[in-house]
């Protein structure tokens, strides 16, 4: 990972917020992403849209998010009352050259991966800093269950010691007397795994143990990666790829409907 000055790194995440302003337009359904980049992006968009009169739906990943779009005049929808959402505009901790991403840095990777499930495109914001050759240098969160998350966390310790990654230390965020507490009300166990192999494979075989809520692994899920440098260039990553969660679920209510399924 290039090491950039705070302030540099504040100019990239810029750049590449306002770069993804491009992909917004009157109408549309918008999940908000958290985080710091995610969060300057918010407030280009409640720019944007005073200035352009735009009518669009937001939907927050974090309470964090809520605050600050509401503060800005941005009104917020709950995901169970839009269902689908055209765009998800969030930042990541790492960014591989396929587009594979570690989130949940700040604690939000449960709502943020919702979203962007929900999402026909995920775009993910960040400055040049978050780009790297393979995952796993930033250590990977996992969301759990407060229940029993000892044994969860021994697990997880167990499976990384028998995958294809590097380390398996495992560490509750916040430590046992002050556990960082999600939006959900779930604790994160931070995994250092030094290199993470196989981001698919791995990211649906931690979510196979019990006690596991969500981990932070977004693997095929970003479109396209608008990433910002200091200097002012913005580079535009992108595969061509759709959204197969998205798309998983589109066909799920499909066939659905098609059995005649009432809820
Ligand atoms: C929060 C996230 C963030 O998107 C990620 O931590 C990047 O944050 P920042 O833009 O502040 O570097 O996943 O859960």
């Amino acid at each position: 990972m290039t090491g950039i000055l705070l302030a540099d790194a504040h100019s990239a995440k810029k750049f590449a917020a306002n770069r993804a302003l491009e992909h917004i337009d009157d109408g549309m359904r918008i999940g908000l992403g958290s985080g710091s980049t995610a969060l300057i992006f918010v407030r280009e968009l409640a720019d944007a849209v005073v200035r352009n009169e735009w009518n669009v739906t937001c939907v927050s990943t974090s309470s964090s998010t809520s605050r600050v779009a509401i503060e800005l005049g941005l009104g917020l929808s709950p995901l169970n009352e839009v269902l689908h959402l055209d765009i998800a505009i969030d930042g990541a901790d790492e960014i591989d050259p396929g587009l594979n991403l570690v989130k949940g840095g700040g604690g939000a990777l449960l709502q943020e991966k919702i979203v962007a499930a929900a999402s026909e495109t995920m775009i993910v914001i960040a400055d040049s800093s978050k780009l790297v050759e393979s995952l796993g240098s930033f250590p990977l969160p996992v969301e759990v269950t407060r229940f029993g998350w000892k044994s969860t966390m021994s697990r997880l310790r167990d499976f990384f010691g028998t995958s294809d990654v590097d380390g398996s230390e495992c560490k509750l965020r916040g430590g046992e007397g002050d556990p960082y507490l999600t939006d959900e009300g779930n604790f994160i166990v931070d995994a250092s795994l030094g290199r993470i192999g196989n981001p698919e494979a791995i990211a649906a075989e931690i979510n196979c143990i019990p006690g596991v809520v969500e981990n932070g692994l977004f693997a095929n899920i970003a479109s396209s990666a608008i990433v910002g440098w200091p200097n002012g260039d913005v580079e535009v990553l992108s595969e061509g790829k759709c959204n197969p969660i998205m798309n998983s679920a589109a066909i799920e209510v499909g066939s659905q409907s098609a059995g005649g399924v009432h809820v």
